[in-house]
């Protein structure tokens, strides 16, 4: 029996791959998988029962107690309480990236993750999607754009909910979490092979959607 079709979009953040993918779900009437959710929340439990970042198997081990749900405009509820604003401080970019780099914790993210991939078809969101998760996806896109941009993009996204951010220390932040994320030993992030890589930098959100829907439109019809 075959599977649902998988788009995957791979990339650091703030390349925009969050409102790129789950616009171009809307478009294909496909779900969406934000992975990087699930490592963010899986960050919030361990730190709420004082676990430290360095217990991958303790933190792994909560993985399957979590019930997380998603609503529209990201919102995530983890066992019925709303954490969307919680999962989204600095602390917790710092935290998930550091569990992110725990064998043990990918691996039980694993299940979840591919559990999402149901009728007709799912946009699936983070670093390893490509490559690791669904490695059999029907079309792989890996987007990039320059540090400085990706934190000013940050910035404004931050001040706009009317949090406190300050550009170096974002921009400080980003290139930490890239690093950590570029260096780790297990799935490393880097694109997958066969990945069409787009360059953000320059581009709105409506043009970078034109352009994979373009893509899937033309695999579609060859
Ligand atoms: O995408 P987002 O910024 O929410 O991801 C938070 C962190 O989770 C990333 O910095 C990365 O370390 C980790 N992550 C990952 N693999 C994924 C998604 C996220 O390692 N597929």
């Amino acid at each position: 029996m075959s599977k649902p079709p998988v788009i995957t979009l791979d990339g650091p953040s703030a390349t925009g791959k969050g409102t790129i993918a789950s616009a171009v779900a809307q478009r294909l009437g496909y779900h969406l998988l934000d992975s990087g959710a699930l490592y963010r929340v899986l960050a919030l439990a361990a730190r709420e029962r004082n676990l430290d970042p360095r217990q991958g198997a303790a933190i792994a081990a909560l993985a399957p107690d979590l019930t997380l749900e998603f609503g529209a405009g990201g919102q995530v509820w983890l066992n019925s309480k709303n954490v969307s604003t919680a999962i989204r401080m600095s602390k917790a970019d710092e935290w998930a990236s550091r569990i992110a780099a725990l064998p043990e914790v990918r691996e039980a993210l694993l299940p979840w993750q591919r559990d999402f991939r149901r009728e007709p078809g799912l946009v699936a969101e983070g670093r390893d999607m490509g490559a690791v998760v669904f490695a059999d996806a029907e079309w792989k896109f890996f987007l990039t754009a320059s540090a400085e941009i990706r934190a000013k993009r940050r910035h404004k996204q931050l001040i706009g909910k009317g949090l406190d951010a300050r550009l170096p220390d974002l921009l400080r932040d980003l290139r930490a979490r890239d690093l950590r994320d570029e260096q780790r030993s297990i799935s490393p992030l880097r694109p997958a092979s066969g990945a069409i890589e787009i360059d953000t930098s320059e581009l709105s959100i409506d043009q970078v959607v034109d352009q994979v829907m373009g893509f899937i439109a033309a695999w579609r019809g060859g």
